[in-house]
């Protein structure tokens, strides 16, 4: 069946920011505060086509590998945008998501991550997942430990694990699997995004830098996506 509506949910992998800085002699975090933009413009195109979950990769748990000068000047990108949006989201009907470990984090970005979630947490109309300090293996086996105390616990038999159980014990619980998956750069990897969300999602690679990306490219993605034909493993 060919799929023909919005869809609910779109995951976002945004590369290039580093060489898009690169081919302009700029440093890297100048490509960082670009992607900034672009994160407005993405949930601005998500409020116009009436998509309900946008997830955004922001820092993976492989980034701390960067020069300290990168990795704090993005914790800082982080907590300027959340006190710039704070007040917009509320008023906009978005409402923030964190997924990761929030505990790893500094603490003023914990603070405030935690202090916008409070506020929008009543909000419905759109939900921004930030992932941050994200590793969909390290999630999965929080799940896996999680689980495997209960049963030890007598609290939860082995025979009545299912796919359910499971989601519910990721960070991502009570949000629905993302429809579609856009990557920006051109690169054909999954990258430890999202790993037990992504069975079923449809890819859409585009070989624009995430600052380079546009309302129009959103709006290309959705295209493509209502052009696949979904099977979830039936005919
Ligand atoms: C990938 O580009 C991008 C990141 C690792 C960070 C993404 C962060 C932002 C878009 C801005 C800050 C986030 C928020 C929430 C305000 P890269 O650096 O890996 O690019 P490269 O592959 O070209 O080096």
């Amino acid at each position: 069946m060919i799929v023909s509506e919005t869809p609910k949910h779109v995951a976002v992998i945004m590369d290039g920011n580093g060489r898009w800085a690169q081919q302009r002699g700029l440093p890297r975090l100048a490509g960082h505060e670009a992607g900034a933009k672009a994160i407005e413009r993405c949930v601005q195109a998500c409020l116009d086509t009436g998509v309900e979950y946008l997830t955004l990769y922001a820092f993976s748990s492989e980034n701390w590998k960067r020069p300290a000068l990168e990795v704090n000047g993005l914790m800082l990108l982080l907590e300027k945008f959340l006190n710039q949006k704070r007040d917009e989201m509320v008023r906009e009907g978005i409402r923030l998501h964190h997924i990761g470990r929030r505990k790893e984090l500094p603490a003023v970005c914990q603070r405030k991550l935690e202090e916008v979630m409070a506020a929008t947490a009543s909000n419905t109309r759109l939900h921004l997942v930030l992932a941050i300090n994200y590793s969909g293996r390290t999630e999965i086996i929080d799940a896996v430990k999680s689980i495997s105390r209960d049963v030890a616990a007598g609290l939860l038999r082995e025979d009545d694990i299912t796919p359910e159980i499971f989601d519910a014990r990721l960070d991502t619980a009570g949000i629905p699997d993302p429809d579609l998956l856009i990557r920006t750069s051109g690169e054909m990897r999954i990258s430890n995004f999202l790993l037990w969300q992504l069975s079923y999602t449809e890819i859409h690679v585009t070989k624009k830098f995430w600052p380079e990306f546009e309302k129009a490219d959103f709006l290309a993605a959705l295209e493509d996506f209502q052009s696949r034909s979904r099977r979830f493993g039936g005919v």
